[in-house]
């Protein structure tokens, strides 16, 4: 099934799209909670999102969401323990989870610091708990960035993870970084409701072009396996990533 097009917003700073992202999350929990009494989020890692997760704990934007009945996951991990300053969960508990009124037994981290076979296994029956009978599990939303490569989470070009059709959560080794990761497989994205991605920098601008525009080869450009599925995705980004998009 081939995703309606996805919608492409351009802000014109960085800080604008951080207040755009916080709206569209805002609104998708809210709505969330309100046509199912719960909000199902995976958080991105990397750079991109830091911004938008500060400005989430804010007190002019914290008491829009019902933390209590959000459930938050994660994209994809670095396998280095929690405390590392690689891993994308201590980037989001200092950022957001920390500040807001979240339960601690709603946050389902990847376990980096575990071997990374296992960490995968453990999150995807730790998926299965959570969203039983529901499956696979179709998130409220998935936070996504885009890497330089083209990557997203951790599908990276030419990886195996690429070409998973069952399984939702797999490890493996990226060569280009050196080391191995925990991911969401192309699977989860396919099923979510709602795939937002943020896109920051002129530094961007030439792979954002060729993803959004460009011939279809995700083994290459693997954020382009965000196209199949019948959800909602949206392109967030701000003008320096956006310069080199057709946008007539
Ligand atoms: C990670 C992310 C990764 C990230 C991109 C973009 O673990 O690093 O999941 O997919 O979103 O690499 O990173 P920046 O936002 O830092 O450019």
């Amino acid at each position: 099934m081939t995703r309606p097009a996805p919608q492409i917003s351009i802000y014109p700073t960085a800080d604008d799209l951080v207040q755009g992202a916080v709206a569209v999350v805002t609104e998708l929990a809210q709505a969330a909670v309100a046509a199912r009494g719960r909000f199902t989020v995976a958080l991105a890692g990397g750079g991109t999102p830091r911004p938008v997760y500060e400005q989430l704990a804010a007190p002019e934007c914290a008491d829009r969401i019902a933390w209590d009945k959000v459930q938050v996951f994660f994209g994809d991990e670095r396998c280095v323990p929690p405390t590392d300053e690689q891993s994308n969960y201590r980037m989001a508990r200092e950022a957001l989870l920390d500040q807001v009124p979240l339960p601690a037994e709603n946050v389902h981290r990847i376990g980096g610091e575990d071997d990374p076979a296992k960490a995968a296994a453990d999150y995807e029956l730790e998926m299965r708990r959570v969203f039983a009978p529901a499956l696979p599990p179709a998130f409220d939303l998935i936070l996504l960035g885009l890497g330089g490569d083209g990557h997203t989470v951790s599908l990276f070009p030419g990886t195996p993870a690429l070409r998973e059709k069952d399984r939702w959560v797999v490890s493996q080794f990226v060569a280009v970084m050196g080391a191995w990761r925990v991911t969401f497989t192309p699977v989860l994205l396919e099923a979510a409701r709602n795939l937002v991605f943020l896109v920051a920098g002129a530094d961007k601008a030439d792979v954002l072009t060729r993803v959004l525009h460009g011939p279809y080869q995700p083994e290459v450009l693997p954020a382009q396996l965000t196209r199949s599925g019948d959800g909602h995705t949206r392109w967030m980004v701000d003008a320096a990533a956006a310069t080199k998009l057709e946008t007539g």
